[in-house]
C-alpha cells in the first residue's frame, strides 16, 4: 500500500475494530432457532446429528522458538478452519484486482520469504509504491501493519491494498463483492465460514484474509535449536554473531530487534532514506510528533535472509550491506535514534553478525503447506 492511502470502508468510516453487528445477528438467529423448536413437534423428532456444524475451531501448531502467549487474534475474529480456508484463497485470488491479474501473493511471494525481491512491487498496469512490500511472515505476532504502523489490525490492512490505485486498484469493496458473490463456490466458502447467513462483507473478507495471514510462521531456525539447547545447530561464527548481536558495547542491535520476534514493535529513525531532498518521514505522518521524524517499524528479522533487498525503501541489497550501514552509525539527521552510533566492527565481526542473521531462516509453514 501506498502511505497516503486510507483504510476506510464505502462510507467512508473508520474500519470498525469490532462485529458487534455479526455477533448480534448470530444471537437474533440462535433464538428464532429456538423458537422454532418450541412451536414445532417435528423438530423435537429429528435427529440430533441434524443439527448444523458450527465452524471448527483452529488451533495454531507453534514451531520451536515462538511464544504462543504473544499471540494477537482478536477476539471478535476467532480462528477456524473454513476462516482460514476461505482467508487463504483470497490471498491468493487474482480476482481481487481490477484487471484480474494480481493477489496478495504477487507482491508477499510465498517462495520469496512472503516478500517481494523487487526494491518497490509492480501494482495493476505496471504502477508502483514508494515503500518496500514487508513480509507477511510471523504478523501474529503484531497488532499494528504497516511500515508506519498506520493500521491498527491485520483486519484493517487487509482491505487497503485491494482499493489502493498503485496496488490492485479496485475502484470500490462494492465491485469486489459483487465479484465472489457471482461465484457459487465463493458463497458456499462465506456461508461455511460465516455462518448462518455467509454474508460477503467488507469485514468478512478482511477477517477470513487476517485469519490466513496469522498461520504464516516461520520458527525453528538453527537459533531457536541453538536456545534449546543444541549446541551445534549454530555455526562458530554465528554464535559469535550472536554475542555481538546482544553486546550493548558491540553491535547492540537486541536494543530494538528485541525478543523471540525480533522486534520492539516500535518506530525508529535509523537514517535510512533520510539523505534524500524530501525524505519519506515515516511515523510522523501518523503520529505528527516532531521526534518521529523518519521513525520506521522496526521489522522482524525471522527469514531474514531470504526477504531481500532491505529496509522501507528496499535501498539495501544484501545483509553485509545493511551490517556495514550500522557499522557506520546508520546515516547522520537531526532524528538519529540516540541508540545508532558508530560500530567500529572488524571484518571479521560483521560477516559474523550475517551469518547469524543467515541462522534465523528455520521452517516456514503456513495453512495448508
Ligand atoms: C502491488 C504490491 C502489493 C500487493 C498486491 C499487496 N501488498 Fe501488502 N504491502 C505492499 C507494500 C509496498 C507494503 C508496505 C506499505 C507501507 O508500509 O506503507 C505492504 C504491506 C503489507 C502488510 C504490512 C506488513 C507489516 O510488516 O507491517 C501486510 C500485512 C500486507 N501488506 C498484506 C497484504 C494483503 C493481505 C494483500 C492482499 C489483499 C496485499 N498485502 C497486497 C505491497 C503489496
Ligand atoms: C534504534 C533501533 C535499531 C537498532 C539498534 C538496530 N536496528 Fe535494525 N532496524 C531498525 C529499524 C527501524 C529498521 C527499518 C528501518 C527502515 O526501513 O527505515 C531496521 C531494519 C533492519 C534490517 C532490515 C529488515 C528488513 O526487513 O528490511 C536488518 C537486517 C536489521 N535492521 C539488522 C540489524 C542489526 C544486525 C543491528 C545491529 C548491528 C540492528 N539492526 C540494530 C531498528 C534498529
Amino acid at each position: 500500500m501506498m502511505r497516503n492511502d486510507r483504510i476506510t470502508t464505502k462510507k467512508g468510516k473508520a474500519f470498525p475494530r469490532s462485529s458487534r453487528i455479526s455477533r448480534l445477528a448470530g444471537g437474533a438467529s440462535l433464538l428464532a432457532l429456538a423458537m422454532i423448536g418450541c412451536s414445532t413437534q417435528e423438530v423435537a423428532k429429528k435427529p440430533k446429528e441434524e443439527a448444523p456444524k458450527g465452524p471448527v475451531p483452529y488451533k495454531i501448531s507453534y514451531p520451536l522458538g515462538l511464544d504462543p502467549e504473544s499471540a494477537n487474534v482478536p477476539k471478535d475474529n476467532p480462528l477456524t478452519e473454513e476462516k482460514i480456508k476461505l482467508g487463504k484463497r483470497l490471498y491468493f485470488e487474482n480476482k481481487l484486482s481490477v484487471d484480474g491479474s494480481i493477489s496478495c501473493a504477487s507482491c508477499h511471494i510465498p517462495e520469496k520469504g512472503f516478500a517481494d525481491p523487487a526494491q518497490f512491487s509492480t501494482g495493476v498496469g505496471g504502477k508502483k509504491g514508494g515503500r518496500q512490500a514487508p513480509t507477511v511472515i510471523n504478523r501474529l505476532f503484531s497488532t499494528k501493519q504497516f511500515w508506519d504502523g498506520r493500521a491498527a489490525s491485520l483486519e484493517e490492512q487487509a482491505l487497503g491494498p485491494v482499493q489502493n490505485p498503485a496496488e490492485m486498484a479496485m475502484p470500490s469493496m462494492d465491485v469486489v463483492k459483487e465479484k465472489l458473490g457471482a461465484d457459487p463456490s465463493y458463497v458456499s466458502d462465506f456461508k461455511a465460514a460465516f455462518p448462518p447467513d455467509g454474508a460477503i462483507t467488507d469485514i468478512h473478507i478482511a477477517q477470513a484474509i487476517a485469519s490466513f495471514e496469522r498461520t504464516v510462521l516461520s520458527g525453528n531456525s538453527p537459533y531457536d535449536r541453538f536456545i534449546a539447547g543444541d549446541k551445534n545447530a549454530m555455526s562458530e561464527s554465528a554464535q559469535r554473531g550472536h554475542a555481538l548481536f546482544k553486546d550493548p558495547a558491540k553491535g547492540n542491535c537486541e536494543t530494538c530487534h528485541v525478543g523471540f520476534n525480533f522486534t520492539d514493535e516500535n518506530y525508529n529513525n535509523i537514517g535510512v532514506g533520510m539523505a534524500a531532498k524530501n525524505p519519506d518521514l515515516g511515523y510522523f505522518a501518523i503520529s505528527k510528533l516532531e521526534g518521529h521524524k523518519g521513525a520506521f517499524k522496526t521489522p522482524t528479522l525471522r527469514e531474514i535472509a531470504s526477504t531481500a533487498p532491505y529496509m522501507h525503501d528496499g535501498s539495501q541489497k544484501t545483509l553485509e550491506e545493511v551490517v556495514s550501514f550500522y557499522n557506520k552509525g546508520g546515516h547522520k539527521n537531526k532524528w538519529l535514534s540516540t541508540k545508532i552510533k558508530p560500530l567500529n566492527l572488524s571484518k571479521q565481526e560483521q560477516s559474523d553478525l550475517v551469518e547469524f542473521l543467515e541462522a534465523l531462516s528455520g521452517d516456514l509453514a503456513w495453512y495448508g503447506k
